[in-house]
């Protein structure tokens, strides 16, 4: 979410940030300094590529660079509207209605600005490719294309907070696939709406800490509902991951008059961005001041119980988390990576105590309630730490204001910044290649480095583009203390950016900037979807890379949105021959009025409205080939 993410970025500790590490690591490689096409031959020097003549498994006809009102994907491929913003997902629930919105109405409808997708097959296990539970986050809203002469969004009245406050969260819809369409099963016992209202608990070292005991929650186990909810990812077990990410909007009241304004100031929290904290004093940090502490969490849901009591798992450390996506080890340990999306923040691993069992989930569902944060610190011979953040090791103890693994783990950064971890341009999705166990991270961009600040792995000042980041194991032990790194590529318009690096075959449509999520098909291909492509004049969408071989970071477009828009999800489908693709924001900035789209109705009655679509080759078959 570009708008709230402009605003992030507080972190003034000062580690050193090498800024020499990039010079002596990229010279040794030959791609430094080097433009254009000569840095893609760079890149592969350094990625070693293999000989030449593999076939390309992506062969889809490229979508050209542009800006304009519609949803553009291949010739040979189709793309069906499956879910938009006020779409009823519960049976009996009340048809969308601009004009009537309401609490009521919202709770039983799709919600706003859809940002994860995740596919479970039902029955649960079965690895349907036809059946199965789509879970969406809503992760905010903009009141200036949801409300007739809304006014500014911390002065809206009650009924239209209440709105706001149902239309965030998530959905659980039950879809089905008839023939080349799927279909929304309204009637579905599956289908359900979590909302910032729904209870909750909190689980790991964290619960229970008298500073999470707030007007509301009377043990700090306790709490209510889920917001800012930007990525997330499904676990071998089926649940769901949900990461809070951009929770400092919500908040009203003067955050350096609470007690916790170092941990509030590193959030940017209590700005009076909204008007929740107007008419609810759980939102008012002067009458509630421990609230804060309450959102920064991964949240983990079973969606196939609609009763369930959805966990934050603290164990996960308090962040603006972006995602959250799972590995299991040959020894059944869970690792779970995990970005802090902001500025100069850091990239995660969780690895925990006990192991998976495929055949007893109910013990898989707490697998994520105990074991050990780690934070990276990534070197310029090529090597990544990961740090344990341990209370009573290191630096993280009473000296440094911390009584308690509780503490390290609600105030992850501070205690990330004392460990030397590396500040890195702003960590978006974190995602395994289950194909060559490799992961990768998108750093979507960081307009505030500077020249000084460089390193080996953030190599650009004033980066408006963003890089990606790929780190394994070379044991294949994702619960490795010690990872190797390389640059996947570094995003930017060649023609422009005289330091950004592709494959040498990339077409004028191939280069990309602002990676933000992901996904990786059956094959390994990587699919990669941006956020803030249009500050550089090309519509945001998805582009798909191998990466390994021949064609490793050979990267092209597959989809562009509508002008305004970010593209979020990718979830594939177990068969790859649906990609669910979220289209967040259409429209966004150019008000009611005279919208600058309004899709997908393009009905003048109607504003643009988010959506999820599902994309199909025309007569099927595998997406991308
Ligand atoms: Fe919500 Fe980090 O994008
Ligand atoms: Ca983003
Ligand atoms: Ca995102």
């Amino acid at each position: 979410m570009a708008a709230f993410d402009e605003l992030a970025g507080t972190n003034s500790c000062d580690n050193p940030l090498f800024s020499d590490v990039l010079l002596r690591r990229m010279n040794r490689r030959g791609v430094l300094g080097l433009g254009a096409g000569a840095s893609m031959a760079g890149l592969c020097a350094f990625t070693a590529c293999a000989a030449e003549g593999t076939p390309a498994s992506l062969t889809f006809t490229e979508v050209p660079h542009g800006i304009d009102e519609q949803l553009t994907v291949p010739d040979g491929y189709q793309y069906q509207v499956l879910l938009r913003w006020g779409d009823p997902i519960m049976d009996g629930a009340p048809a969308f209605d601009l004009h009537k919105q309401s609490r009521v109405s919202q709770e039983q409808q799709f919600g706003y600005n859809n940002d994860f997708i995740g596919f479970v097959p039902l029955p649960a296990g079965s690895g349907s490719s036809s059946r199965g539970l789509l879970v969406v986050n809503h992760e905010y809203t903009d009141a200036s294309l949801m409300f007739a002469d809304a006014p500014a969004a911390n002065a809206l009245s009650l009924e239209q907070t209440e709105v706001e406050i149902a239309a965030h969260g998530l959905s659980v819809v039950e879809i089905r696939r008839e023939g080349e369409n799927w279909q929304v099963v309204t009637d579905s016992g599956f289908n359900r709406r979590i909302t910032p209202l729904t209870p909750m608990r909190f689980t790991g070292p964290a619960a229970g800490s008298p500073r999470l005991h707030t007007l509301d929650s009377d043990d700090g186990i306790k709490t209510w509902g889920t917001y800012g909810n930007c990525a997330g990812g499904v676990t071998p077990w089926g649940t769901i991951l949900t990461g809070e990410e951009n929770v400092d909007a919500y908040f009203s009241g003067i955050a350096e008059n609470t007690d916790e304004a170092e941990n509030y100031r590193r959030f940017g929290m209590g700005l009076n961005r909204r008007s929740w904290g107007l008419h609810f004093p759980r939102w008012d940090l002067v009458q509630n001041p421990h609230e804060a502490l309450h959102v920064g969490w991964i949240v983990e849901i079973d969606p196939f119980d609609p009763d369930s009591v959805p966990m934050k798992r603290s164990g996960l450390g308090r962040m603006k988390h972006e995602g959250c996506n799972i590995h299991v080890g040959e020894d059944g340990t869970v690792v779970a990576y995990t970005g802090d999306d902001a500025r100069f923040e850091y990239l995660y691993k969780f690895v925990s105590a006990n192991r998976y069992d495929p055949d007893n989930r109910s013990a898989n569902m707490t697998l994520l309630a105990e074991g050990i944060l780690h934070v990276a610190q990534f070197n310029e011979d090529g090597t990544l730490r990961w740090l344990p953040m341990i209370y009573g090791e290191g630096p993280l103890t009473r000296d440094n204001g911390f009584n308690s693994q509780g503490d390290v783990l609600i105030d992850a950064r501070k205690a990330a910044d004392l460990l030397g971890a590396t500040k890195m341009d702003r960590p978006e999705d974190v995602d395994v290649n289950e194909v060559t166990g490799h992961v990768f991270a998108m750093l979507t961009n960081n307009s505030q480095r500077t020249a000084e600040q460089i390193d080996a792995v953030n190599p650009r000042a004033a980066n408006g583009n963003g890089q990606i980041v790929e780190f394994w194991p070379e044991s294949g032990n994702h619960a490795d203390e010690t990872f190797r790194w390389e640059l996947f590529l570094l995003a930017g318009n060649p023609a422009e950016d005289d330091f950004t690096a592709y494959h040498p075959g990339t077409s004028e449509n191939g280069w990309l900037s602002c990676p933000d999520n992901c996904a990786f098909d059956n094959l390994g291909n990587i699919w990669i979807a941006t956020d803030g492509a249009e500050g550089k004049g090309i519509a945001d969408g998805v582009w798909a890379a191998e990466t390994q071989g021949e064609h490793r970071a050979l990267t092209r477009r597959f989809l562009r949105t509508p002008v305004g828009a970010e593209l979020c999800g990718p979830f594939f489908t177990p068969d790859n021959e649906t990609l669910f693709c979220a289209v967040q924001h259409p429209g966004q900035g150019s008000g009611w009025n005279n919208p600058d789209t309004r899709w997908p109705d393009f009905d003048v009655a109607m504003p643009p409205r988010p959506a999820v679509v599902a994309i199909t080759k025309t007569g099927g078959g595998r997406i991308g080939s």
